[in-house]
């Protein structure tokens, strides 16, 4: 059983410098887990959402590199919409939590950071099916 309270919102290091900005995260730092894969999400048409699921065990980082979106989170029971629009601004989320992403801006760039490979079977994609788990 997941709650929604437990995803987290991270604010990055962000180190100023007039000739550009650089912010970072590391493992069992900024980030609660070890990396072991990271992906992204880019050129998402106008209108589209991506996500839509939930995974059993796979714990996820998230950030805005550039451009904007909208992470909604699900526990079944509440629903939370958090708008990434800054690069030192990330969202930890735990296993067991329904997320889509939507609302993508013109050339958003989603940077996803995940604690496991790749694996389908981890993957819920039936929200009736993770309700009557996660209830
Ligand atoms: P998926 O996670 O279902 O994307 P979304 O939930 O945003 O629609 O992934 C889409 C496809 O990409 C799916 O066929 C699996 C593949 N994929 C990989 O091969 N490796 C990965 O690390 C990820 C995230 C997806």
């Amino acid at each position: 059983m997941v709650n929604i309270n437990e995803v987290r919102l991270l604010s990055l290091p962000k180190i100023l410098d007039e000739r550009g900005n650089l912010s970072f995260m590391q493992n069992q730092d900024q980030v609660p887990f070890d990396i072991e894969r990271v992906y992204w999400i880019y050129d998402v048409p106008g209108g589209e959402k991506r996500g839509g699921h939930a995974y059993k065990e796979l714990k996820e980082v998230i950030v805005a590199l550039s451009g904007s979106f909208d992470l909604v989170v699900d526990d079944g029971y509440a629903q939370k919409t958090i708008s990434l629009n800054r690069s030192y601004n990330a969202v930890y989320l735990p296993n067991g939590v329904w997320r889509q992403l939507e609302n993508f801006s013109t050339n958003a760039l989603c940077l996803v950071m995940a604690s496991a490979a790749y694996d389908e079977h981890d993957y819920i994609r039936d929200y009736q099916q993770y309700k009557n788990i996660n209830r």
